[in-house]
């Protein structure tokens, strides 16, 4: 063993204990503990080898046919008229200056990462650095990488490149190509401290071990949380007053908000993406699962255990409870809950609640998007049947036993309304 090596398999036994000491919220039961990395490459899934088709495929055919174009703006980024193209709001923005990523040297404290999403793609820019970065949601594939160089280009062409993968799949993404979040402390210059490291971060991650190397604007009440805290003296500082560094509505103290497209690193799209990454990571995994499954035994009746598991997560089972209401950027809001398709009645489960939980209506949207719409028909029709199943049953389950029986016909009313393939009560 060379000296590297003794180094990464002691971080690797560190994260183990870690993940022994239950830190990884929930990762146990969506797979049985078993989130190994997936043979997504191999012939039935075929990832690298299988064409892509997704929001960042679309805008480059746009361009190619020349029917859309993407002007510079004053300063000759290509991004605001990107995130426009892709209808990915501003107000999406949240800022990341952990160095956690391939561009890690660029970020830090003083340069955050910035990040923006919509249900179908995310982007992240590192100010100063002239590499746009993509992760598309490809109903086919998952999550599908992207880079774009603004410096070199007369004309804009997205790279796919799936070297990505070597942190975008590992246990942490289910084992698939995916997304990431994850919360660490760190140092004054960025770099983590791999053994307070809490990840997969999504719903169920309590507040207070969420955003570690991440701003967060917004008002949280009294709840306490890692965000906005740089350095160990900052963390020191938090143990003894908790609200130090919360409801912050300014970042100028640590950054030059000038330099991004909004000053905000929003509290809610936070929430919103944790939430949803996660959930698209879990889809993605059922639908190799589920690939692999039909192809050896013609059926997916081996997966039940891991239907129910995503039916806990879909209907935000085990969702870390709010103690005070949150609120943020009222722009990303109107945004999110503008999206989604509304029942009959007008309701939305992209409707916000976020006094003490996420959302009104406790679903997920993930529902309502491509990404399941594209699983294999077996393995989705069966989900739906077991989802309408537990909502209908009058012996609440693991999955429903939170939702009171009003809500529960309620969410079947809205389900059969908005998505497709739904069965009518
Ligand atoms: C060294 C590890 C590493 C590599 C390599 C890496 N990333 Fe990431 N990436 C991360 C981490 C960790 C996050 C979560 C946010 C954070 O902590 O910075 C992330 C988040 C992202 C996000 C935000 C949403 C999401 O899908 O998770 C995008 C977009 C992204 N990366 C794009 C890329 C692209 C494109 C590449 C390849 C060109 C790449 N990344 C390579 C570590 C990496």
């Amino acid at each position: 063993m060379k000296p590297r090596d003794h180094v990464s398999a002691a971080i690797r036994l560190a994260l183990c204990f870690a993940a022994g000491l239950n830190l990884v919220p929930g990762l146990a039961s969506d797979f049985q503990g078993s989130t190994h990395l997936m043979p997504f490459d191999e012939d039935l899934i075929g990832y690298g080898r299988t064409k892509d088709t997704n929001a960042v495929t679309a805008l480059q055919g746009r361009l190619d046919a020349a029917s859309t174009s993407l002007p510079k703006d004053a300063k000759g980024s290509l991004l605001p008229a990107i995130l426009r193209d892709l209808g990915v709001p501003v107000a999406s923005q949240v800022l990341v200056f952990s160095k956690t990523s391939f561009q890690r040297e660029r970020i830090g404290p003083s340069n955050p990462r910035a990040l923006y999403f919509n249900d179908s793609v995310y982007v992240g820019h590192v100010p100063g650095s002239p590499i746009l970065e993509f992760t598309a949601v490809d109903p086919a594939l998952g999550a599908v990488f992207y880079t774009l160089d603004e410096s070199s280009v007369e004309r804009p062409r997205f790279v796919r490149t799936d070297q990505c993968t070597e942190c975008h799949a590992s246990a942490r993404t289910m084992g698939v190509p995916g997304h990431l979040v994850r919360s660490f402390e760190t140092d004054e210059s960025g770099v983590v401290d791999l053994l307070t490291a809490v990840d997969p971060v999504n719903h169920r991650t309590p507040l207070s071990d969420r955003w570690g190397g991440w701003y967060v604007t917004g008002r949280h009440g009294n709840q306490t949380h890692r965000g906005n805290l740089v350095g160990k003296a900052a963390f020191e500082r938090q143990r003894v007053h908790p609200n130090h560094s919360a409801n912050v509505t300014n970042l100028s103290r640590w950054i030059e908000p000038s330099k991004y497209l909004a000053p905000t690193s929003d509290i809610v799209a936070l929430m919103v993406l944790e939430h949803q990454q996660h959930g698209q990571n879990f889809i993605t995994r059922l639908g190799y699962e589920a690939r692999l499954q039909l192809s050896a035994y013609g059926h997916v009746n081996y997966l039940r255990p891991q239907i129910d598991a995503f039916l806990r997560y879909v209907l935000l089972a085990d969702e870390a409870r709010l103690g005070s209401p949150i609120s943020g950027s009222e722009e990303f809001r109107r945004a999110f809950e503008a999206t989604g398709p509304r029942d009959a009645k007008g309701r939305s489960l992209r409707d916000l609640d976020l006094r003490t939980r996420l959302f009104v209506h406790p679903c997920s949207f993930l529902i309502q998007g491509e990404l399941f719409g594209a699983l294999p028909a077996p393995l989705r029709d069966r989900i739906l049947a077991r989802l309408d199943e537990a909502l209908a049953s009058v012996i609440p389950t693991d999955a429903t036993r939170h939702i009171d029986p009003l809500q529960r016909a309620t969410l079947r009313e809205i389900l059969a309304d908005t998505v497709h393939g739904y069965p009518r009560p």
